[in-house]
């Protein structure tokens, strides 16, 4: 009864409805209530807690939805990939990268969020996935275009992978791993230059080193500052509701270093074409000291000021204290990544050598 309304316009349900309530009012001891379409709501998540949070999946997929879907409606307004950080891992560098293919386009960019739609992790859930479809373009060519969205922080959210796994079972997951001590400290620049209290009040070695004893602005920082590093907790829980064959994780030192290598890669992991040369399309600006799009005329288009920021190396200390702490957790992700047959990039090794 209490989905009546989906059957609002059929004039067949709402005899069946009415005559099936006389029945019951006439021939049994059930006394029938209704409510207002709210208080029918709230009485009914009263009763089923558990179906307050839902869970989308594609309507297409469903026969039935398929047919009572509007026909202005697509169900192709939705991502074939996603970019789901960590935070501070090159995710824009490679979100740039990305943009330069002729057979891959974004999502639109959200005003509230960084420009990121940030849907699965956030309660922008909960607007539906109408909401989520607005952030795509209709693709010209299901088959041949390739949409896709980067949310940097879906990474290290709990909710995120079982969200997409049910609306999106068949998208491809890219990660980009660095050194969790490098991330953690770039992710700390980050915070300082955009005048977050906490990090503007205290030292990094302050923060990585906080305890149950220090201020809960610390503590959060802190765990907002390493939380993300714990690569191997993060990747487990994808694999949960990916398959490794939709999963790839990038060495985000390799493509800071080499990215034309690194976006051929990612192209036929992506199975797009045409095959686009990075190689050509690349080019190392001294200046910037990273690498940037080659523009018409020799000129360069390189990320902001925001990314490939200047700032003092990391004091030893406090290099020393985040090996210690992610020394186990680096260890479970090199067995991970063997398990995967995946080779392990040049800083998890470095880390290893000094487990030993
Ligand atoms: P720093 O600013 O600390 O150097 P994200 O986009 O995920 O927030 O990551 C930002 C980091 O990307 C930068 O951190 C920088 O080191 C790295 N990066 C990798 N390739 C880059 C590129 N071509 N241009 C700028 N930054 C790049």
């Amino acid at each position: 009864m209490t989905h009546l309304s989906n059957y609002g316009n059929d004039r067949l349900g709402l005899y069946t409805f009415v005559n099936l309530a006389n029945f019951l009012k006439c021939w049994t001891n059930l006394r029938l209530h209704t409510l207002p379409p709210l208080e029918l709501a709230l009485h009914y998540f009263s009763l089923f807690p558990e179906q307050r949070n839902p869970l989308w999946q594609n309507p297409c997929d469903d026969k039935r939805h398929k047919d009572i879907w509007s026909k202005e409606k697509t169900c192709d307004r939705l991502p074939k990939f996603m970019v789901v950080g960590p935070q501070k891992t090159g995710t824009t560098a490679l979100y740039l990268f990305l943009l330069m293919h002729p057979s891959i386009s974004s999502s639109f960019p959200s005003s509230k969020t960084f420009e990121e739609v940030q849907f699965f992790n956030t309660n922008n859930y909960h607007k539906g996935i109408d909401w989520y479809m607005e952030f795509f373009p209709v693709p010209s060519n299901v088959s041949t275009d390739f949409l896709f969205e980067k949310s940097a922080n879906y990474f290290p959210s709990e909710d995120t992978p079982r969200r997409a796994a049910a609306l999106l079972p068949k998208a491809k997951i890219l990660t980009l791993l660095i050194n969790p001590s490098d991330r953690a400290y770039s992710w700390y620049q980050h915070q300082r230059a955009h005048e977050d209290r906490a990090a503007l009040r205290f030292s990094f070695y302050e923060v990585i080193s906080a305890n149950q004893h220090s201020a809960s602005e610390l503590r959060s920082l802190q765990n907002r500052c390493l939380g993300p590093g714990l690569y191997h907790t993060h990747l487990e829980r994808w694999l949960r509701y990916y398959p490794p064959s939709q999963m790839m994780i990038i060495d985000g030192q390799q493509l800071r270093n080499d990215p034309a290598a690194v976006m051929d890669e990612v192209q036929k992991f992506l199975g797009v074409s045409p095959h686009f040369n990075y190689s050509q399309a690349l080019t190392f600006d001294p200046q910037k000291g990273f690498w940037c799009q080659l523009l018409d005329g020799g000129r360069t288009k390189c990320l902001g000021k925001s990314k490939g920021r200047r700032y003092p190396p990391m004091d030893p200390e406090s290099r020393d204290f985040l090996s210690r702490f992610y020394r186990d957790h680096n260890i479970d992700l090199s067995k991970l990544l063997h398990r995967l047959g995946q080779p392990l990039p040049a800083w998890l090794r470095e880390e290893l050598q000094k487990v030993r």
